[in-house]
């Protein structure tokens, strides 16, 4: 295990990455944008790539023996037991239609568990942190979940995957159910900001099918450190790795679960 001091110094590099990441992304919204596609609807800018190059770049300068799990280029260079698990910019498609809502999300995995989580939301200025065991932190103040119950009183939030189009797996009918079991859910669409809201109480739950850890290695360590709970849709222990998560204030997590596991339903 790393000691104290190199954590806070991983902290650090991390924390620089994502504010030169975050200022490029403010710096080019609403102008001319390259666009290209990885799918019919999953598209990626120059931006995003940008910004991986960045923060890659910088990691990489100062731990060179670290290895890295990144979006854009999934690079797998050096050797374990650390990893640097990246999205560049989380919110592609609001990104690419100016819509202001994306983030960077950087994880530091320690022989295969979370250690360090950042998200930076730049057009807010926010920058969430957490430590494993440390707590959860925005712009440096303490961060908890909200404790709100039940369900039915309750702001949730999801997404959708890209290939809802052709896959049964599209989340739609969670959608509806959960639409009618709470007060409201959002799809701002850009995951790793919605587990930090879980994480800063300003939403009270969160599921969603089909990520990649780098869109939620940051924001489950945020919502375990705020004081909530993070598992997959069966209710078992959530790993990174897993394709479902559902991450709650606590309270509402065993309602939600019923909501996810109700017949006919993933
Ligand atoms: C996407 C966003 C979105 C979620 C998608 C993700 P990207 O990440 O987080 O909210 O619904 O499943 O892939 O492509 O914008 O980095
Ligand atoms: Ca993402
Ligand atoms: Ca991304």
């Amino acid at each position: 295990m790393p000691d104290e001091d190199e954590v806070q110094g991983f902290l650090e590099q991390a924390i620089t990455a994502a504010k030169m990441a975050g200022a490029l992304q403010k710096e080019r919204l609403w102008g001319e944008l390259a666009i290209s596609f990885k799918g019919e609807v999953d598209l990626v800018t120059e931006v995003d790539r940008r910004c991986e190059e960045l923060i890659v770049a910088c990691l990489k300068g100062a731990f060179p023996e670290h290895s890295f799990l990144a979006e854009e280029n999934s690079y797998q260079s050096g050797s374990l037991p650390f990893r640097w698990i990246v999205d560049p910019l989380d919110g592609t498609t609001n990104y690419a239609h100016g819509f202001p809502w994306f983030c960077v999300s950087i994880a530091l995995e320690h022989d295969g568990k979370v250690l360090l989580g950042v998200i930076y939301h730049c057009m807010m200025d926010e920058l969430f942190t957490a430590v494993r065991g440390g707590g959860a932190f925005l712009n440096g103040k303490r961060i908890h979940v909200s404790n709100r119950e039940p369900l039915r009183k309750s702001l949730l939030a999801t997404g959708f995957p890209y290939d809802r189009t052709r896959d049964n797996e599209n989340n739609f009918d969670n959608f509806v159910n959960f639409q009618l079991a709470s007060r409201a859910v959002r799809r701002a669409g850009a995951a790793a900001l919605d587990l930090a809201y879980v994480a800063a109480g300003r939403l009270d739950g969160y599921w969603e099918c089909k990520l990649k850890p780098w869109d939620v290695a940051a924001g489950s360590l945020l919502v375990v450190e705020a004081g909530g709970e993070v598992t997959n849709h069966a209710g078992l222990p959530f790993s990174v790795y897993d394709h479902r998560i559902l991450a709650s204030d606590g309270p509402i997590h065993q309602e939600m679960l019923e909501v996810l596991n109700r017949d006919g339903q993933e």
